[in-house]
């Protein structure tokens, strides 16, 4: 049998496997669910001595476990690739607006729904089923596989990044493979060259000692939600522009090429319109939607609190109010850099009569990976022969902390090959992951690795 003979006779059982791994309910955030998330690790460390992986480890860490694997059958001074993914997993809230529970996957019209289905579970699955089918069917892999599989990226990877500069030796590799990424659209296969980097803040707000009537107190004491509604509408302008003093000052201007570059990608505003449901767009002024969403820097508010919010009306002044404020950052900003300038300006604006307090709460930096390298020609290779349809080159709005840390520590290029799709609803209600990407992947996957035995070191 050849091994997409293989692929092809398993998928029931691949699909069945992908069921058992969504159930676990892996939430990185939640501290409730740490539990889980362990346990999470252990299913897939048992999975991959399954499917003949001769080392595994569960490697402990002050927050969720590391799983690692690796299995050299090109011997030392092979070819070696370091995959990259991770099993955690965003919050299901609002829980409400799920069709079905999200640790209870179902398969629905070829797509499979729960949390983590694209985001990035499935991803990292096909994976681990593609080493599974070229073990079965030719008794070895191609290049030396070392698997590091995380359980942190979604809380911004604090404790991988410590391990990775810890262990350079122990992971040293011709390059890094992730799979966490979406395609430009349905049957056209990408390769990300850029992701944004982030700055993940909060804002505390402190009024009076405790909640005042707002009759007896209102109009002589400061409300902290007016103040924090007063420091938000203080954040951006309504072009879109951020205010914060010296935000874009590392920002590298685009060039003409790059422009034209993104605009051959063929981006739909209408699509974009009719797939989120509103009636018009809304982002920098000067800049495409294609532009905004992976090479511009942003600012939104992820959350506020404070104040009353249950039915009905009570006339209260508030102790307190809260926002959580994030910024999606462009090379060559920097997540330290920005945070500070953030604090600065925030402090700077903050109206009298209020306590400001602000957090960053974590942050990765922007990365651009070289597009001219061997390995992106094998996986442009094996992307193109595997979808039939010709590879595109995308910048990624989202981030994914490390990969600029494989860049410094490693110093070996990254392959961003990412088989979801931007409408699957990552970090959404009805989080969903189309299985022919699924399958498809796969193939792609065991492809990429054959070319990249051809190469050598
Ligand atoms: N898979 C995403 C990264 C991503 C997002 C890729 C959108 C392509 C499109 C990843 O799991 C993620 O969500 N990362 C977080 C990182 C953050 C918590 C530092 C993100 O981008 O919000
Ligand atoms: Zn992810």
């Amino acid at each position: 049998m050849t091994t997409n003979e293989y692929l092809d006779h398993h998928r029931g059982r691949f699909e069945a496997e992908l069921v058992e791994f969504l159930s676990i309910a892996s939430i990185s955030t939640d501290p409730d669910a740490a539990a889980d998330v362990a346990r999470c690790a252990d299913w897939l460390a048992s999975h991959l001595s399954g499917i003949g992986m001769p080392l595994v480890e569960v490697i402990p860490t002050p927050g969720h476990p590391i799983v690692y694997a690796e299995r050299m059958d090109a011997g030392e001074g092979g070819p070696t690739v370091l995959f990259y993914g991770h099993y955690d997993v965003q919050p299901v809230d609002p829980l409400n607006l799920w069709s079905n529970p999200p640790f209870d996957p179902v398969i629905r019209d070829g797509k499979i729904y729960a949390r983590g289905a694209t985001d990035d579970k499935g991803q990292v699955f096909l994976h681990i089923k593609a080493i599974e089918a070229m073990l079965a069917t030719e008794g070895r892999l191609p290049i030396n596989i070392k698997l590091l599989i995380e359980g942190e990226e979604e809380i911004g990877s604090p404790n991988l990044a410590p391990f990775v500069k810890d262990n350079a030796a122990k992971l040293a590799c011709d390059s890094v493979l992730v799979s966490d990424t979406s395609m430009f659209a349905p049957g056209q296969p990408s390769i990300v060259y850029s992701l944004r980097g982030m700055a993940y803040m909060q804002i505390d707000v402190q009024g009076p000692n405790r909640d005042l009537h707002s009759g007896s107190y209102g109009g002589a004491v400061q409300n902290p939600l007016n103040a924090l509604a007063t420091i938000i509408a203080r954040l951006k302008d309504e072009h879109g522009h951020i205010l914060v003093e010296g935000f874009y000052d590392d920002v590298k201007p685009l060039t003409e090429q790059e422009r034209l570059d993104l605009a051959a990608l063929g981006h739909s505003d209408e699509r974009l319109k009719s797939d989120v449901d509103v009636s018009e767009l809304f982002g920098e002024e000067g800049y495409s939607s294609i532009e905004r969403l992976g090479a511009r820097p942003t600012l939104d508010v992820n959350g506020l609190l404070g104040g009353f919010t249950g039915e009905g009306a009570k006339t209260v002044l508030p102790a307190r109010a809260m926002a959580k404020v994030s910024m999606r950052l462009v090379p060559h900003q920097k997540h330290d850099d920005i945070a500070n300038k953030f604090i600065s300006y925030v402090q700077s604006i903050a109206p009298p009569g209020v306590t400001v307090q602000v957090q960053d709460l974590h942050g990765a930096d922007p990365v651009l990976v070289e597009r001219d390298s061997p390995v992106m020609h094998a996986a442009t290779q094996a992307l193109e022969e595997t979808f039939s349809s010709p590879c595109r080159f995308t910048r990624e709005g989202g981030s994914i902390p490390v990969v600029l840390l494989f860049d410094q520590v490693l110093r070996v290029p990254t392959v961003l090959m990412g088989f979801g799709l931007n409408n699957e609803n990552a970090h959404s209600p009805d989080e969903h992951f189309d299985l022919s990407n699924f399958h498809t992947g796969m193939k792609a996957v065991t492809r990429y690795h054959h070319l990249l035995s051809g190469g050598g070191r």
